[in-house]
């Protein structure tokens, strides 16, 4: 799922990104421009931030089916 509408940024993304060692909203920024128009997005993309665990990163957001 998209959790930055205005820059088309997922859920899947912002995951890979923490994984590969994105520390901070910052980080996300200056990679995938998440939270750089509206801003509305921040709080979620923050909520990823501290979801490393490699095999266990599952948002309650991801809306994957079981
Ligand atoms: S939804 Fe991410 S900046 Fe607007």
């Amino acid at each position: 799922m998209f959790v930055c509408v205005c820059n088309a940024v997922s859920d899947r993304q912002i995951q890979e990104t923490v994984a590969a060692g994105a520390s901070s909203l910052s980080d996300l920024q200056a990679t995938l421009g998440v939270a750089t128009c509206c801003g509305c997005c921040a709080d979620l993309a923050v909520s990823y931030l501290g979801k490393r665990s490699d095999s266990q990163a599952t948002p309650a957001t991801n809306g994957n089916l079981q």
